[in-house]
């Protein structure tokens, strides 16, 4: 056992003394007693050193002990009423079983100005699965004109969106609670109407339900585009670690829409102190989701979007694409991707690649697609039966 170094240079300056026992019959009794207490003291936390530091050395607490790690603990915080209420709420919601339907179907959820361009490639992709889906549309600017009957009367009421604000959470809320009220969607899938199907519909229901996690897109961006937006006013509940970002386009599970309609706490949060007007530029509907799933039920998510954009070109917008661009290749190509990038918005650009890992397999990540422009329709449709063969 390793003597500390207080004994040894204590005993040598003991023995350098020249009539020891002289001088401690002279010394005051405080400075007896003050200098037990502090040996007492010292041998105590040699022999229970506190645990995380039990390899440290005592006096060289510089290079492995804060010294705010010597003090009590601090009293932890204590949850807020809404906290606790979230919580057990949330804790429930997560671990209870939920109604089974006998015939589960996918709700696609359209959140669109007005006219979706792609009805009839959505048709084709449909076609013969009557009874497995269901669709609902959240038009924000104007009515839309149908190409395929099975979208007609499938608006639910809507409200104005405006990009970046709260609204456009307000109208995924919107149409998750729509879906919700059918018990047999068991999966809610948000669509925009640049969106196409990459795969056939027995592929993609297959992906979908064949698992219990929910395909919502979040990464830990350190830049001033991620983390950067971040504002203290969330504090605590909203820790700046937890802060979290990833593209608003999700699929995700019945239980998870349900734990969206419960949350009030984090909404909250986002909807007073994520804006894009506010000093930060804040845009709501790529923080909120995937920082409320960081903290609720990390492991719960896929952390990948399956709905493929291409960021690559490093713009404000992402690509785009026109007929022209619309080829056999393009579509295998995006078809195909089992890697997910996400590119830090700092000066450093740092690129990740995650596999996409479904049920232990790396799998293909996407099942959708946009941006694509409305000329592009005709090419798609002639296109759909060959790039979504197996
Ligand atoms: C999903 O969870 C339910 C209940 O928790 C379980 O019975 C089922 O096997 C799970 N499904 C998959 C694909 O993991
Ligand atoms: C997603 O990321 C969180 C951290 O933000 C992590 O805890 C979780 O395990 C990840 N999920 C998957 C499926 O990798
Ligand atoms: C397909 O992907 C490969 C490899 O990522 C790339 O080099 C090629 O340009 C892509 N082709 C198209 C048409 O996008």
């Amino acid at each position: 056992m390793k003597v500390p170094r207080v004994w040894q240079r204590g005993s040598k300056d003991m023995t350098a003394m020249p009539h020891p026992r002289h001088r401690t019959a002279k010394k005051p009794m405080w400075i007896i007693v003050l200098l037990s207490i502090v040996c007492v003291s010292l041998i105590g936390a040699y022999v229970y050193p506190p645990r995380r530091y039990s390899t440290c050395y005592f006096f060289a607490s510089s290079v492995c002990t804060p010294f705010k790690d010597w003090l009590p603990a601090v009293t932890r915080r204590e949850p807020t009423d809404q906290e606790v209420f979230s919580s057990v709420v949330i804790r429930d919601l997560l671990s209870m079983p939920m109604p089974v339907s006998k015939k589960p179907k996918i709700a696609f959820m359209f959140l669109t100005p007005g006219s979706l361009p792609f009805e009839k490639l959505w048709e084709n992709f449909l076609q013969g699965h009557e009874g497995r889906y269901s669709i609902y549309i959240h038009a924000s600017r104007e009515k839309p004109v149908h190409s395929s009957p099975l979208f007609v009367g499938r608006e639910i009421r809507s409200e104005k969106v405006v990009w970046g604000r709260v609204s456009m959470v307000d109208a995924e809320k919107r149409l998750l609670g729509n879906a919700l009220l059918d018990i047999d969607n068991q999966f809610f899938v948000l669509l925009s109407d640049s969106c196409i199907p990459l795969h056939t519909f027995d592929y993609i229901y297959n992906y979908l339900m064949g698992t219990n996690v929910s395909f919502i897109d979040s990464f830990l961006d350190p830049g001033p585009h991620g983390s950067g937006r971040y504002s203290i006013e969330m504090f605590p509940e909203i820790e700046h670690r937890d802060f979290r970002k990833g593209a608003q386009w999700f699929a995700i599970t019945r239980r998870h829409a349900i734990l969206i309609m419960a949350d009030n706490l984090y909404y909250r949060k986002f909807k007073l102190y994520c804006k894009p007007t506010v000093g930060r530029n804040c845009i709501a509907d790529e923080h909120y989701l995937p920082t409320l799933f960081k903290i609720v039920d990390p492991g719960g998510i896929s952390n990948y979007s399956v709905t493929h954009v291409d960021w690559s070109e490093g713009k404000w917008h992402p690509r785009s694409y026109r007929a022209a661009d619309i080829t056999y290749e393009l579509l295998r190509n995006i078809t195909y991707f089992n890697e997910i990038v996400h590119i830090a918005s700092d000066e450093t650009r740092t690129v990740t690649s995650t596999p996409c890992i479904l049920n232990g397999r790396k799998r293909p990540c996407f099942l959708f697609a946009r941006k694509f422009y409305p000329d592009a329709v005709n090419n798609l449709l002639k296109l759909f039966p060959s790039y979504t063969s197996a």
